[in-house]
């Protein structure tokens, strides 16, 4: 391939993984691959002048835009920055900035990169009016709504005048994340690959309820304005956190390039233990004079550069590639490779995703493959090394691996679906599994193993069939197994009494995750009201949208369902509605709570649900009438500020559970 041709082809990949990556939040590669490919373009258009086009992704910074907020330009246009991996680069850099500065001295502020998406928060005498995504780096989206559900983002600045721009950094901490993926997989939804993932998803989501329920944080980074505090960055970010947003603790004022690099090392070591992904490290030349003087590319400030920290990776051999298939019939590919230590555990099992990335490594049995764990938790295969294999490529399957049935992908989905859901056993036993499960019918003397045993000796062929088991069902031959058959099948007889909304998360219902189950059950208060309930009175419920709506009819619509809910009834399951808020009597009655900030225990919903069952009522705002905050961690400056003028006391997370656990009315 010529330069020509290979410069084409690269800018058209580089273009197709921004939007992977910015638009789908879905990366088919790491970063260092993608940071890798831009370079090699930059490379080959430095050594072919004529090549060179304004419209090559070298020239401009990767868009994030969406239709689904509306687009406003921004004030001053968000830059990238310049970005390396080597310690080299580190030091041409701090050479090029003495140079640029004909020798004057100089100082650098070392800071963390944070790993989410960019924003723009505009103030305007001191109120919060508009928050913008980087977008192109020219035009944003406005997605305020969105971050006035942010706890630690301040809605207010006391005593600022006019126009005040704080850019920074919109994350999820790995607490967060580690619950939202939690929540997600029990709802048999699509998991998050990592916190960036995770943030822009949510600060793009189109209902503020879900972004304040799940946890986002920010970092700011940058004060832009007509008339700065000081011509230091390093004390107009002091200056930032005075006003009451959070800069991190990790920055820190550089005069040497043996300081930066001590810096780097220092974090490169201690990142783990930060409760939120950083990928690397930025450097600014610290007097805004001077940063002036260096100037900007086109894309870039010369001022600043990141250094990235490596991705933990290893190499390992691919033994052989698996075809999953959940309970829902979603197929994921899963690579099984000779075990390799990677970040402190041993690996063995790599997810694919789905064909497109599958197919796009181009695996062989027996070649060595690079596994990598960033800010992901499960670890991905990202390259392949095929050493001459002349066998043939690894396929995805036309067919269910495991019943036969001839797959289906819906458009504009990445999954492949078996879609023969009562015949195909891991979907058939999956159910069955997370229907027994401690959240959902909370049968726990029976396991997986169990589940499967009886689905093979053909004793259960749906969750219905349960209850049919006997004693001398289960016993079979060996008679010390009796203590342990009795115990199962009255477990399982204790479990018809299970309350409404575990029975409804216990159904498995698409997107009907614990916290939509409880709601459901809460406000129609029995099965037949909920089964007879419309589209319009489901929309009604909290936390319930169109897609979660459509799920509800769905499957009560289902004939097959109905007749399996019949069956389930007629052995005994009560569906017991449940209690009614105690409106009068609860601990909490005739008390208005506010809620404000991240939770670790329970998720906001919960906390809501709980006040209201304990007779409390949930309110917005902090005024003369609250009673208290329910406090997490990063509560809104603005709500501590009005809480401590007010004198409402602020109630912290285990203090409130001890509360309500002494609730003797509930
Ligand atoms: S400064 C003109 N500081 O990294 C300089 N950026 O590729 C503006 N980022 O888009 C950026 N942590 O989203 C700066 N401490 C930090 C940062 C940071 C994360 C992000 C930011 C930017 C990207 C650069």
């Amino acid at each position: 391939m010529g330069d020509a041709e290979r410069i084409e082809h690269l800018r058209a990949e580089i273009e197709r993984h921004n939007q992977l990556y910015y638009v789908w939040n879905t990366p088919e590669i790491s970063d260092r691959q993608f940071d890798e490919l831009l370079a090699e373009l930059a490379r080959l258009e430095g050594e072919n002048p004529d090549l060179r086009s304004g419209e090559s992704p070298t020239e401009h910074v990767g868009s994030d835009l969406t239709h689904d907020f509306e687009e406003v330009r921004h004030k001053r246009p968000m830059l990238s920055l310049g970005n390396t991996y080597s310690r080299g680069d580190v030091e041409a850099f701090y050479n090029r900035v003495a140079e640029g500065l004909g020798g004057e001295r100089f100082e650098v502020c070392a800071e963390l990169k944070f790993d989410g998406l960019s924003i723009s928060l505009i103030y305007e005498d001191g109120r919060l009016v508009r928050g913008v995504t980087r977008g192109d780096g020219v035009t944003g989206n406005d997605v305020t709504s969105n971050v006035k559900q942010i706890g630690s983002i301040p809605q207010t600045i006391e005593g600022a005048r006019g126009e005040i721009e704080v850019r920074g950094e919109v994350l999820m901490p790995w607490q967060s994340f580690e619950r939202v993926n939690k929540e997600r997989s029990e709802r048999g939804e699509p998991l998050f690959a990592n916190p960036r993932n995770a943030a822009s998803g949510t600060l793009k989501n189109k209902r503020p309820e879900v972004v304040a329920e799940r946890g986002l944080d920010a970092y700011l980074y940058y004060l832009l304005g007509e008339s700065l505090p000081s011509d230091s960055h390093y004390a107009n970010l002091q200056k930032l956190k005075e006003w009451g947003f959070k800069v991190g603790d990790a920055v820190k004022l550089c005069t040497s390039i043996e300081e930066v690099q001590a810096f780097i090392d220092y974090w490169d070591e201690h990142r783990r233990a930060l409760p939120f992904a950083t990928d690397g490290v930025v450097l600014k030349v610290d007097s805004l004079r001077q940063q002036q003087q260096l100037g900007n590319t086109a894309k870039s400030p010369r001022w600043a550069i990141a250094y990235k920290f490596e991705a933990e990776r290893a190499r390992t051999r691919l033994k052989r590639v698996v075809f999953q298939v959940g309970r829902t019939g979603a197929i994921t590919p899963v690579a099984e490779m000779e075990p390799v230590l990677l970040a402190g555990t041993m690996v063995k099992r790599a997810s694919l995703h789905n064909e497109d990335i599958m197919t796009g490594l181009g695996l062989h049995i027996g070649d060595w493959v690079l596994v990598e764990k960033a800010g992901e938790i499960i670890p991905q295969v990202v390259g392949v090394e095929n050493d001459g294999s002349t066998d043939a490529m690894v396929a995805f399957p036309r067919l269910c691996p495991e019943c036969g049935t001839p797959l289906v992908r819906p458009e504009g989905e990445s999954a492949h679906y078996c879609p023969n859901e009562q015949g195909c056993r891991p979907q058939v036993v999956g159910r069955i599994e997370h229907f027994i499960s401690r959240d959902a019918m909370d049968i726990d003397s029976l396991g997986p193993e169990t589940v499967d045993e009886y689905y093979e000796r053909g004793l259960i062929k749906d969750i219905a069939d349960l209850y049919k088991l006997s004693v001398t069902d289960l016993q079979g031959d060996g008679a010390s197994r009796l203590k342990s058959a009795r115990k199962i099948v009255n477990n399982i007889e204790e479990s018809k009494g299970r309350s409404l909304d575990r029975c409804l998360y216990a159904l498995g219902l698409r997107f009907v995750g614990k916290t939509t189950a409880k709601q459901l059950a809460l406000r129609f208060g029995t099965l037949d009201a909920l089964m007879g309930a419309s589209r319009e009175e489901l929309l009604e419920v909290e936390g319930v949208g169109d897609i979660i709506a459509q799920s509800v009819l769905d499957f009560f619509g289902s004939e097959r369902n109905r007749e399996l809910i019949g069956r389930l009834r007629e052995q005994g399951v009560e569906f017991r509605a449940m209690a009614k808020p105690e409106k009068e009597g609860g601990v909490l009655s005739g008390l208005s709570i506010v809620i404000s900030g991240v939770f670790g225990k329970h998720s906001r919903e919960e906390y809501k649900a709980l006040i209201e069952q304990h007779g409390g009522r949930n309110v917005g705002s902090v005024s003369q009438k609250t009673s208290f905050i329910l406090g997490g961690e990063n509560m809104g400056a603005s709500k501590l500020e009005k809480a401590q003028k007010l004198g409402v006391r602020i109630v912290r997370e285990d203090e409130f559970l001890t509360i309500i656990s002494d609730d003797k009315h509930i």
